[in-house]
């Protein structure tokens, strides 16, 4: 069996990886990949654009692909999948309709308060005036959206109204966002400690994958910009059985049974991210796909066949799929470039000392080979992820493995993990 995967970050690579382990899968494509999957056994790249549709549907028909996992929001958006499945192509991820969740803030939060699915209050706007009027009458902090994909980074948490006033200013003005922000949300600053509820769905059934937390921030202490994800753990302690089954029945139950009515079955991953705190959850954000980093430490920790998985799903068959769990943890520090998540060098010459050792991966991210040699192509380089018999054993391990890898203003997070492993501790 072949297998393609989109995408080319650490989750593709982490993805198109855990495929290739499955005895009965002969290849795995991905399109476009990154040099850790150029390198990689049963792994290949293929250089498609992913807004081809046409030429991925011919080369899905030539190879006679027997699934194709679609890995980042853009063409989930951009309705790959409908498109894929109307040439009788298997694939794994939602439709247009269905990765509205993730592509319109505006869409998601309409749609948690008709299926009355907790989240904070907000309301948007299409226009600065508006918007600016509305300072006047909210309290802060307040965090302000781009409604559209902003790669991680379209969210300003603002604490006061001169910041907001600016953070309209920067969207609407001077277009920070591009077409993502014409149009934006102004939500109430939510407190507590953030968890990724990634599960993978088809229509009224549901696979919860392990649990997890990302350091979405750039500085060590969770501060400073946001990010894709600095790093990421799993599992994650803050997840309790109550938590989980809150989550189960508070958020992905409706979600699913709300896109169900709406005429917009989910079939993929579905990943919320979810506010805990004193034992309440509400939703910040859905994904219409599996978090990156979250990916690289949950697919270390998967046992069971990721491809069995996925196909389970398609054909309707959730309810008997036996997924199983390492009960080890994982962890994944970011290495990334000097200046992510704003601007940074590309083609920066990469030096791997030998890394060899059960247990430890190195994926690649924004990686490509130039002549030989292996280069940064992103601001998010590498995901050094490791298992250990505990939370701890395992960041020790990744930052071992982080300490292999070289290139000039590479820089990662210190802490990755801490908030698993001292829970309840804040950072000083
Ligand atoms: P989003 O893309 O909506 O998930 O937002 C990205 C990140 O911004 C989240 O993971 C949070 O860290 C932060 N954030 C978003 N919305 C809120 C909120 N209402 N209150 C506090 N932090 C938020
Ligand atoms: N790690 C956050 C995300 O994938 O959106």
């Amino acid at each position: 069996m072949k297998v393609l995967v989109i995408g080319s970050g650490g989750r593709e690579h982490a993805l198109a990886w855990k495929s290739a382990q499955d005895e009965n899968v002969t290849e795995v494509f991905v399109c476009p990949g990154n040099a850790g999957t150029e390198l990689e056994d049963k792994l290949t790249n293929i250089e498609i654009e992913h807004n081809d549709f046409e030429s991925i549907a011919a080369f899905c028909s030539e190879e006679n692909i027997s699934l194709v996992i679609i890995g980042p929001e853009q063409p989930l958006v951009m309705g790959l999948a409908d498109f894929l499945l109307s040439k009788k192509i298997n694939v794994f991820g939602p439709s247009q309709a269905a990765a509205q969740l993730e592509g319109s803030k505006t869409f998601s939060k309409d749609f948690f308060v008709k299926y009355g699915i907790p989240t904070a209050a907000y309301k948007s706007f299409d226009g600065f005036t508006d918007a600016l009027r509305y300072l006047d009458s909210i309290d802060y902090p307040t965090v302000i959206k781009a409604d559209g994909l902003a790669a991680g980074k379209g969210v300003i948490i603002c604490s006061t109204k001169s910041e907001a006033i600016s953070a309209l200013e920067s969207i609407f003005k001077d277009k920070a966002f591009g077409s993502a922000g014409s149009r934006v949300v102004i939500e109430e600053f939510l407190e507590g400690e953030e968890a990724s509820f990634i599960a993978v769905v088809s229509k009224n059934k549901i696979v919860s994958l392990a649990t997890s937390q990302d350091h979405k921030a750039v500085c060590e202490g969770d501060v400073g910009l946001n990010t894709g994800g600095m790093g990421a753990y799993s599992p994650a302690p803050i997840v309790t059985d109550a938590i989980n089954q809150k989550i189960l029945d508070e958020v992905m139950k409706p979600t699913m049974q709300g896109l169900i009515d709406e005429g917009s079955p989910y079939l993929g991953f579905l990943y919320a991210g979810i506010m805990i705190k004193d034992g309440e959850i509400k939703v910040l954000e859905f994904n219409c796909r599996f978090g990156d980093p979250e990916t690289q430490p949950i697919m270390m920790r998967l046992k069971s066949s990721l491809v069995e998985l996925c196909l389970d799903a398609i054909e309707d068959k959730l309810e008997t799929h036996q997924i199983e769990w390492s009960s080890k943890s994982a962890c994944g520090v970011v290495i990334a470039s000097g200046g992510y998540p704003e601007q940074y060098k590309s083609n920066q010459e990469i030096s791997l000392d030998e890394i060899n050792g059960a247990d430890i991966k190195l994926f690649h991210a924004g990686t490509k080979m130039l002549n030989d040699s292996i280069v940064t192509s992103g601001g998010r380089v590498f995901c050094a992820t490791a298992l250990g018999n505990d939370l701890k054993d395992a960041q020790e391990k990744a930052y071992e493995l982080v300490n292999k890898v070289s290139f000039n203003g590479a820089f990662h997070r210190k802490d990755i993990g801490y908030k698993g492993i001292y829970m309840g501790v804040k950072w000083v």
